[in-house]
């Protein structure tokens, strides 16, 4: 008996790094997975490497800036696997490093909507499924830049600690109906990733 056995686990940006890992890792140990990223072609990638290894998957093209992506990415993990217990909501982006005064409207407004509001999103429909199947779990990743400052990082660092704010009222919102909501923040890295 797998410690995921019979559990369904959606992960955004999972064509590579952590994303890509923890798929893996979740499907070794016995969850069918569902992976959602906007790169297609390593997000299948990512799904023929699970089911290669014995295990089972569904890659799914998704932008988390797009609501309707993660909608029809939650829809199709429910129409495979008939259900949704893990959300490991990953998908992100670094930013160029630059004094504050340099980063540009449109780089802000990028890195907000994937890094912060992306994670909203996603943990908003996932929250939806979960009460109606009485409970499941959500991860969100932060960073380092996400409990400290990081010089040339403002952009990247606001959304991370907004990740965290965010994590921690969600958590609050939901604890009493089943659902743990909680954030992961790198361990070590000496640059702010
Ligand atoms: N690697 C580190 O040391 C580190 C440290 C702290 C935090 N993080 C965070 O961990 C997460 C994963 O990072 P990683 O190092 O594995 O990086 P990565 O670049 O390998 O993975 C990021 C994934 O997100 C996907 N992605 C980017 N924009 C997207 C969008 N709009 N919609 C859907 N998917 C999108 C990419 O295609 C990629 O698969 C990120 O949130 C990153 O900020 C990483």
């Amino acid at each position: 008996m797998s410690r995921f056995d019979g559990k369904v686990a959606l992960i955004t940006g999972a064509t590579s790094g952590i994303g890509r890992a923890t798929a893996r890792a979740f499907a070794r140990e016995g969850a069918s997975v569902v992976v959602a990223d906007v790169a297609a072609d390593g997000n299948c990638e990512t799904a023929r490497l699970i089911e290669q290894a014995g295990g089972q998957a569904l890659a799914v093209t998704c932008d988390v800036t797009r609501a309707e992506d993660i909608r029809a990415a939650l829809d199709a993990a429910v129409e495979r696997f008939g259900r949704l217990d893990i959300a490991f909501n990953n998908a992100g982006i670094e930013q160029a490093i630059k004094p504050t005064h340099e980063i540009t409207d449109d780089e802000w407004d990028r890195l907000v909507a994937i890094n912060l509001r992306g994670v909203f999103i996603a943990m908003k429909y996932e929250v939806e499924l979960m009460l109606d199947r009485g409970g499941g779990a959500i991860v969100n990743t932060s960073s380092g830049a996400g409990v400290k400052g990081f010089a040339g990082n403002a952009a990247y660092a606001a959304t991370k600690h907004g990740v965290i704010g965010l994590t921690k009222s969600a958590a609050l919102d939901y604890a009493d109906q089943g659902i743990r909501i909680s954030t992961r923040s790198a361990p070590g890295s000496s640059t702010p990733r």
